[in-house]
């Protein structure tokens, strides 16, 4: 499956919380834990309003590597931090120096520095290359390099393919000293720095960190014996494991970037796909995406951002159908009144028949009012996310050194952020919505119940929404 190369994102939220988390079920701690959103704003976007108080992936990136002291621990889809616009075979080739330095090309040099320096400080590096073998033209080379004569760095690849017949890494955290977590949308590149949007989470400490890193860093010797069950059974039941009583723990945050007022304690959870990463305990990716639609309160608002949609399978043979999230979506407007924003990225890469299933829900307006005796005040409404210049992005120039045209280097200029928020609960994601993501792609999300975190990031919703790169699409037109 090669989800992996023309994805790319927009909207960053980060989420750092500090905390002692103990199991089971539900949790409390008294522990001070802080969260934050963090995001990338592409260059050239001069009309996109900032949202105060959200760090840049950028720093966030620098700081977690600078200030790991012990261990830092990272998973990444493939790694591409360092530019490289003299290779004929890179997306990036026949820009020149001044062009890449516009585009913030520095930024990936910089975060592979702090990197490289952790590794050199002597701190323990694990990366967890969580792709098949990387992307073309790179493939390993960069974690590979880092991991090249330092005996405290070790490099491993996961094939997912080999222990489930199909499936790539997709999700992208990073850990330091077993203390602050990082759960994003971004790649490990310097694109998804500077010229895509992108979302994230973090969080601090603990049991629960153990658990998830048991789940997912493998001692290579280990790799025969992974601890991963090699398939989980789900009798009579069509898709997921329906947890009634997912993992969650009950924390009181600080939220330095938005306000400092909750310390009220609040329900927080991660979720995983595929289903075999549930280790019997965690939320299921899709469920928490469902359930973060249907938390809406009535006549409220639910916002969604993705880069992809699609209610069906991208890449096996035969087709999956899967309305789920197209389903809670019009479940919620025809039962809660409630109006569902969602938010769609449009680019040089977008699934051509996306735009078929997006009017298809589109005419949920039309179902809602379509009797006298419905009680319809809810309301679906549908952007396509245009990043400026998305058309016309890849190499500068032919390998043979004539001019292609474009003006952006390939892969660029999208909306990769994936995120819900209702009036209650936000869920900041790895998966794009088409279900190969939640069924054979390894993601990892967060979601909280945290106020303040969800009045930010519906403000960094709004943002995006309200701004002119957000372009409506019509319903389909009947023609007779
Ligand atoms: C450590 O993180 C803080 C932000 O929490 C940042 O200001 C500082 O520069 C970081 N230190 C290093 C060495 O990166
Ligand atoms: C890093 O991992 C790649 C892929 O598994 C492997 O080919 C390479 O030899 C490793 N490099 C080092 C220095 O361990
Ligand atoms: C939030 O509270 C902490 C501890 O009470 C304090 O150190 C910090 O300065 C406060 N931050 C803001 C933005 O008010
Ligand atoms: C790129 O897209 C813009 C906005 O949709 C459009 O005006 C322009 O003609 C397109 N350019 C090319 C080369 O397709």
């Amino acid at each position: 499956m090669n989800v992996s190369n023309n994805k790319r994102a927009n909207i960053i939220v980060i989420l750092i919380i500090a905390a002692n988390f103990s199991l089971p079920h539900v949790s409390e701690s008294s522990q001070e834990c802080k969260e934050w959103l963090v995001q990338s704003i592409p260059i050239d976007m001069p009309h996109l309003p900032r949202v105060p108080g959200v760090l840049s992936t950028g720093d966030v990136f620098q700081w977690l590597a600078g200030n790991s002291s012990k261990r830092l621990d990272i998973i990444a889809q493939y790694w591409e931090l360092l530019a490289a616009p003299d290779d004929p075979r890179s997306r990036d080739y026949g820009y020149s120096k001044a062009n890449m330095q516009e585009f913030g090309a520095k930024e990936g040099y910089d975060v592979y520095k702090a990197i490289e320096n952790a590794a050199d400080r002597n701190v323990n590096v694990r990366y967890d290359y969580l792709s098949h073998s990387g992307v073309y033209p790179e493939y390993t080379t960069e974690p590979s390099n880092l991991a090249s004569g330092r005996p405290n760095v070790k490099n491993v690849t996961l094939l997912l393919g080999e222990w489930y017949g199909s499936g790539i890494v997709h999700a992208k955290v990073w850990i330091s000293d077993h203390r602050d977590v990082y759960i994003r949308s971004a790649n490990q590149d310097w694109k998804s720095l500077t010229q895509l949007t992108q979302n994230q989470f973090g969080m601090n400490n603990g049991k629960l960190i153990e658990q998830f890193l048991a789940g997912y860093f493998i001692d290579p010797k280990e790799r025969c014996r992974s601890p991963l069950p090699p398939y989980v059974e789900i009798p009579l039941v069509a898709g997921y494991p329906t947890l009634s009583d997912p993992y969650m723990f009950k924390i009181s945050v600080q939220t330095p970037g938005y306000s400092n007022s909750t310390l009220w304690p609040h329900f927080n959870c991660l979720s995983f796909s595929p289903p075999e990463l549930l280790l019997g305990t965690y939320q299921a990716d899709e469920q928490a995406w469902v359930d973060t639609i249907k938390s809406v309160g009535s006549g409220s608002i639910v916002r969604i951002n993705t880069m992809d949609w699609l209610g069906q399978s991208e890449y096996m043979t035969p087709t999956v159908y899967r309305s789920s999230i197209s389903s809670a979506i019009s479940e919620v407007v025809f039962s809660k009144q409630a109006t569902v924003k969602l938010l769609v990225a449009y680019w040089k890469y977008s699934i051509s028949n996306a735009d078929q299933y997006l009017k298809f829900l589109l005419d949920s307006n039309v179902l809602c009012s379509s009797s006298k005796y419905n009680d319809c005040a809810g309301k679906v409404e549908i952007k396509y996310y245009k990043v400026p210049g998305f058309n016309l992005t890849g190499p500068a120039k032919f390998p043979i050194g004539t001019s292609t045209g474009n003006i952006y280097p390939g892969f660029t200029r999208v909306n990769h952020g994936k995120y819900v928020v209702s009036d209650v609960r936000a869920h900041v994601a790895t998966s794009n919505l088409v279900w190969d993501y939640f069924y054979v792609t390894a993601g990892v999300s967060f979601g909280t119940y945290t106020p303040a975190i969800v009045s930010q990031l519906q403000q960094v919703f709004d943002a995006d929404w309200n701004s002119p790169y957000a372009v409506p699409i019509k319903a389909f037109q009947l023609s007779c």
